[in-house]
């Protein structure tokens, strides 16, 4: 690999398993040291033998992400085993998909404790060490394409995610003239928390099989493992996307995009201001062609039934 991550010092949040264990090792394979953190310890234990074993360099924090003193933990722990920070990744996460007349306060509590406060408590931890360090750094969220649409049965997760892609906006203005660079990736990809629906129970399958998936799979539906994605967190975390910052970036599969930022698609002006009458007027004239899709838009998933088939 020609991007080169030796003497960088990474941490990588929910790394135990799927996305940010993949994540982990792409790092630790392009020279970094890693601080692998996960709720489960046994996982992020197995992350770190597998990092060790490829001749990485890597230490566990066994800590839920949300409370300040786990980011402090993660940031120390950096320091500690590899002399300072230059790289977060902002990965752990959890469902708790319901539709919005089912949603508990618990539920919504615990993902947005997991999901926006980890990242706010994890990047303000490391914001304030980076600036200190006074190296400049990178901080990689993770959205999803829930947060960019709206999807179905999935309030909580939405929020979260929505809110996540605005502070990576809003950081990578703040932390510009400290050579910070802030941005989310929206991945896919098939792990334990894609495998739960139903749409890609075959797909997943397949995927743990060993088998190759169908172009539609990879491309309209940028659906691949966790190692599709992680070169973009690898290429995010190095000196050559230095000019990259407060973008979403899509990828998964074979597919790699860049998100707009939400924009005014029709604009009018009325003198004075605006009535109700006026508006229902200006509505037909103006704006009724540009009414605005949610939810994420995918096309038909006909797969044969072999070799995809449970
Ligand atoms: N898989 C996808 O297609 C997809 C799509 C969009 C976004 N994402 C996002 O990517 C990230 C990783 O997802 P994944 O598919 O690998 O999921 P996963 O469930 O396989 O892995 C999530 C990991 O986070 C850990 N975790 C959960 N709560 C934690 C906490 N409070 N502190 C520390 N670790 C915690 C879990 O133990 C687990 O190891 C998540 O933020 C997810 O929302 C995934």
């Amino acid at each position: 690999m020609s991007i080169d991550l030796t003497g960088k010092s990474a941490i990588v949040t929910g790394s135990g398993q799927g996305l940010g264990r993949a994540y982990a090792r792409a790092l630790a394979a392009a020279g970094a040291g890693v601080v692998v953190n996960d709720v489960n310890g046994d996982a992020a234990q197995e992350t770190v033998d597998a990092i060790v074993a490829g001749g990485g360099r890597a230490v566990a924090v066994i800590a839920p992400v949300g409370p300040a003193e786990t980011a402090d933990a993660l940031v120390a722990a950096a320091v500690e085993a590899f002399g300072g920070l230059d790289v977060l990744v902002t990965n752990a996460g959890v469902l708790r998909d319901r539709v919005l007349w089912k949603t508990t306060d618990d539920d919504f509590d615990t993902v947005i404790a997991t999901h926006l406060r980890g990242t706010f408590t994890c990047a303000r931890a490391a914001a304030v060490h980076l600036r200190e360090q006074g190296r400049g750094g990178r901080i990689v969220l993770v959205g999803s394409p829930a947060g960019q649409h709206g999807n179905f049965g999935q309030t909580s997760y939405a929020a979260a995610k929505a809110g996540i892609v605005a502070m990576a906006r809003t950081w990578s203005l703040e932390l510009a003239r400290a050579g910070i660079t802030v941005n989310a990736v929206v991945p896919t990809a098939i792990t334990a928390m894609t495998a739960t629906i139903p749409l890609y129970a075959g797909v997943a399958a397949a995927y743990s099989r060993g088998e190759p998936l169908p172009q539609v799979v990879r491309q309209e539906h940028a659906l691949g493992g966790p190692e599709d994605v992680a070169p973009l967190v690898v290429w995010l975390a190095s000196d050559a996307s230095a000019a990259v910052t407060g973008q979403a970036i899509g990828i998964g599969g074979d597919k790699l995009s860049l998100y707009t930022v939400p924009r005014e698609v029709g604009v009018t002006f009325r003198e004075g201001g605006w009535d109700a009458d006026a508006i229902d007027e200006a509505w037909e004239t103006t704006f009724a062609s540009y009414l605005q899709p949610s939810g994420i838009a995918l096309p038909p998933l006909d797969l044969p039934a072999e070799p995809l088939a449970t």
